[in-house]
């Protein structure tokens, strides 16, 4: 059977950092997040008896198999299904990958989404979204549509994701400022292992409780401005965490630096827009619906910014008709 899913990205706004289980990827604590309509993964899953071996296309190019992550997902859905079938994968980004945008995001939720149902599985978002965060953790949060939240559970059955509110709840945006398409040096993944080195990551935990807390109050209230000063402060421990790690993770570039300064001057002036940066080294710049298109023009302005990405709240993975072979 031949099935095809596209999915969004997400940025976390609390973020995922640590796990406490490496291999079921069960994060050290919950996170919430938003998906974002124009950072998207297509993929094709078949699973046939006329093909000899599995292949897996990446953006036109065919994927060495060994170690391959896709491959490792898709004997999880084989497992589910009890089949032995080869497959066939292919699958397409519309936007840069490994620099930052969570391409793992939405590849592994589109792959677990087309994967499950081309193995003629009928599983629920719940269940979607527990096999999405074996291929990576935070694509289960691009599952369930619009602002999601991680739940932050001690076992497999209770780390998923949920939808809290839908897309048209709040109109903010989420502007992509891609500042260098070259790939980061460490991934998510081997930095995930590398949190516990450092020093304030219990520090971090401890009061992720309370940062959990508080987003969920300011998004029900949609104060934007408490809201944004979080998020802002959140990214920026996240990267105290990077640059204090053994070895240390230094992820933003010259030109990301020069973005988070600028995003405070902005703001000095009137513009209310805050910055948040995943691993690796393009900005986010999050700002009301009304102010997004002058935010995109300011940032394509800053030297070394090379796009601009406007992204809206969008809904989670989903199938759709149009097959990519
Ligand atoms: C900083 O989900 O990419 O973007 O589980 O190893 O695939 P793996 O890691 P990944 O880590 C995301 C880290 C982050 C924060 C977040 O999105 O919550």
């Amino acid at each position: 059977m031949k099935a095809t899913a596209i999915a969004p990205s997400n940025i976390a706004f609390i973020k995922y950092w640590g796990t406490k289980d490496e291999v079921l990827r069960l994060p050290k604590n919950g996170s919430i997040s938003m998906n974002l309509s124009n950072l998207l993964t297509t993929t094709t899953v078949e699973f046939s008896q006329s093909f000899k071996d599995d292949s897996v296309v990446f953006n036109g190019e065919k994927q060495a198999l060994i170690d391959n992550r896709a491959i490792k997902h898709v004997e999880r859905i084989r497992k589910l299904a009890h089949i032995s079938t080869k497959v066939k994968v292919v699958t397409e980004n519309n936007f840069p990958t490994g620099t930052g945008l969570s391409s793992s995001a939405s590849g592994f939720a589109a792959l677990t989404v087309a994967g499950a149902r081309a193995a003629g599985l009928l599983l629920s978002k719940k269940e979607l979204s527990i096999l999405a965060r074996q291929g990576s953790g935070s694509a289960c949060r691009s599952i369930p549509d619009g602002f999601v939240e991680w739940l932050d559970g001690d076992t497999s059955e209770t780390s998923y994701a949920v939808s809290l509110f839908p897309k048209e709840y709040w109109d903010i945006v989420d502007v992509v400022a891609v500042t260098s398409t070259n790939k980061k040096e460490v991934s998510s993944t081997e930095g995930h292992k590398l949190a516990t080195t450092s020093l304030f990551l219990e520090k971090r935990l401890e009061l992720n409780k309370q940062k959990m807390k508080l987003i969920k109050r300011y998004l029900k209230e949609k104060n934007f401005s408490a809201f944004g000063e979080l998020v802002e402060a959140e990214a920026l421990e996240l990267h105290a965490i990077y640059i204090t790690s053994h070895p240390s993770l230094i992820y933003l570039l010259p030109e990301s630096l020069r973005l988070l300064h600028l995003v405070k001057k902005w703001r000095e002036e009137g513009l209310e827009v805050y910055f948040t940066v995943n691993t690796g080294q393009d900005v986010h710049l999050i700002c009301k619906k009304k102010d997004a298109k002058k935010v995109a023009t300011f940032a394509a302005k800053v030297p070394g910014v090379q796009k601009t990405i406007i992204n809206y709240p969008s809904n989670g993975a989903r199938l759709v008709e149009e097959h990519l072979f």
